[in-house]
C-alpha cells in the first residue's frame, strides 16, 4: 500500500484533457492496487502560502544555516505544511496544461513552495542533490499544439522534468495529450489515444 498524490494544474475540472488522462491512469492503477491511497489536489482550489519577502528570507536563512526573523519563521511553518504533504507521497501524478508555452502559474507557485533546501534538496560539495528518492512520477502534458522533443518553444515538459529531477524524482513517465485545438473530433481522437496509453502504462507503474 502507498499514497499517490495527484496534482491537477488545470481549472477546467472534468473538461480538462490533462485531468481526464490522469484520471484514466489512476483508475487503471487502482484496479491493480486497490489499497492505494489517492490524495487529489486541484491547485486552483488549494490555498498556498504567499511566497513573499518573509518566505524568501526563510529560504536564504536555511541555505546559510541561520535562524531567520520571527516573520520568516511564521511564514515557514505554512510552507513546511505543504512540503510535508508533498513528501508524504510515494507516487505522483501531475496533470499539466501548457499555458503560454509553460505551466499554469498555480503549479509554479506549488513548485516554488516545495522546492526547499534541507526539505526536498540539499547543496553539497558536488552541487545540488534531490532528497525524494525511491519515488516515481507520471506527468500528463496537454497542449493546444504539438511540441516535438526539444521544440524551442516548449517550456512545459523540460521544466516539469527538471523540477522532478531536482527534488530527486528520477523515475518519470510522461504522456502527451494533443493537439487540443481545432475540431472536437480531432481533440477526442487525441485524448482517447492518450487515455489508452495511460491505461497501458498504469499496468507497469
Ligand atoms: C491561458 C492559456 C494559455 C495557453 N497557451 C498555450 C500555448 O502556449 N501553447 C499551446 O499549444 N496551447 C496553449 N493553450 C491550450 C491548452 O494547452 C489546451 O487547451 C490544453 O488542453 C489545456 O489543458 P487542460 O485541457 O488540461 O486544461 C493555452 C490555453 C490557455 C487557457
Amino acid at each position: 500500500m502507498g499514497r499517490t498524490l495527484v496534482l491537477e494544474a488545470s481549472p477546467r475540472g472534468e473538461e480538462s484533457y490533462s485531468i481526464r488522462v490522469a484520471n484514466a491512469f489512476i483508475h487503471a492503477y487502482c484496479k491493480q492496487h486497490s489499497d492505494e491511497e489517492i490524495l487529489r489536489i486541484n491547485l486552483f482550489e488549494k490555498e498556498l502560502p504567499t511566497f513573499d519577502a518573509a518566505a524568501a528570507e526563510g529560504k536564504v536563512a536555511i541555505l546559510y544555516g541561520k535562524e531567520g526573523s520571527d516573520r520568516a519563521k511564521n511564514r515557514w511553518h505554512q510552507i513546511e505544511d505543504v512540503i510535508a504533504e508533498f513528501k508524504s507521497a510515494d507516487r505522483y501524478v501531475l496533470a499539466v496544461p501548457m499555458w503560454n508555452f509553460s505551466i499554469p502559474y498555480v503549479l509554479k507557485h506549488y513548485i516554488d513552495t516545495v522546492t526547499q533546501p534541507t526539505h526536498t534538496f540539499v547543496r553539497n560539495e558536488s552541487g545540488y542533490e534531490g532528497l525524494l528518492h525511491s519515488r516515481k512520477a507520471l506527468a500528463v502534458y496537454a497542449s493546444g499544439g504539438i511540441y516535438a522533443e526539444g521544440h524551442p518553444m516548449d517550456f512545459q515538459k523540460p521544466y516539469v522534468r527538471h523540477f522532478l529531477r531536482f527534488v530527486g524524482i528520477t523515475d518519470i513517465t510522461e504522456i502527451e495529450v494533443g493537439p487540443m485545438m481545432g475540431p472536437h473530433e480531432i481533440r477526442e481522437e487525441a485524448v482517447q489515444k492518450s487515455i489508452q496509453k495511460a491505461e497501458t502504462l498504469a499496468l507497469g507503474f
